[in-house]
């Protein structure tokens, strides 16, 4: 079931709450996406091609990808204010060549089949609707021999310091009830339901993630 409440806070955001989105995330979860960013370059080395970002944000893991790779990125993001904070920050960054966002839902990834060599997907997937379709999406969207990383963490690189901060932060963020993440085996159900055969369902210090392979 998706958390529609954790959903309805994204939607509710103009603009001036997505810039104060993207204040909290660069003062408070940056170690996550450096540690994220670095991970996926180490597991993976997808360094060329092309990578889309599902449900990007304001663009900050995108960016840090830049940093690591030399992969064109396109970050998709379904909250328009939310969008338009991504635009500005690739803008500011000066990676408008390197890095896309786009307005649009993860249900209905505006991609053709086999046209990207990595997908990631970090802190999203709690809010998709319908989590089997955007599996499926992600997977027509794979190249052959591409990589999925979709999930939820701070990457096994963070310190322990780190880790309990922004462990601490995130939970008290969440509303009464709210789960910060999916369980394993409820993950695991998703992705076979979406009709991926090649996955394996990643839960330790890093986090709660899928790896896909076409
Ligand atoms: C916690 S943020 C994570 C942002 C970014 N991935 C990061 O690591 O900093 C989750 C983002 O997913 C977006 N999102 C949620 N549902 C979506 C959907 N169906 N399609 C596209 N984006 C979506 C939200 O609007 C929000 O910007």
């Amino acid at each position: 079931m998706t958390d529609n409440r954790v959903a309805a806070d994204y939607q509710a955001m103009d603009l001036s709450k997505a810039r104060l989105f993207d204040k909290q995330v660069q003062e408070n979860f940056m170690p996550a996406i450096v540690a994220t960013a670095r991970q996926i370059m180490d597991d993976y080395a997808i360094t060329d091609g092309i990578c889309v970002d599902v449900g990007c944000g304001t663009a900050r893991f995108a960016i840090e990808l830049c940093r690591h790779s030399n992969l064109k990125i396109y970050g998709l993001e379904a909250v328009r204010a939310i969008y338009e904070v991504a635009k500005m920050n690739v803008e500011q960054e000066g990676l408008a060549n390197r890095v896309t966002p786009m307005l649009g839902d993860a249900q209905a990834i505006p991609f053709e089949n086999e046209f990207a060599d990595l997908i990631i997907s970090r802190g999203s997937y709690h809010c998709w609707e319908n989590r089997v379709l955007v599996f499926k999406e992600i997977h027509r969207v794979l190249k052959k021999g591409g990589i999925g990383f979709v999930g939820g963490g701070f990457g096994r690189y963070v310190s322990e310091t780190e880790l309990e901060r922004m462990r601490s932060l995130r939970d008290r963020s969440l509303k009464d009830g709210a789960k910060a993440y999916q369980e394993p085996d409820e993950l695991r159900k998703i992705v076979q339901e979406a009709g991926v055969s090649n996955f394996r369902i990643i839960d330790d210090r890093s986090g709660l993630w899928a790896e896909l392979k076409k």
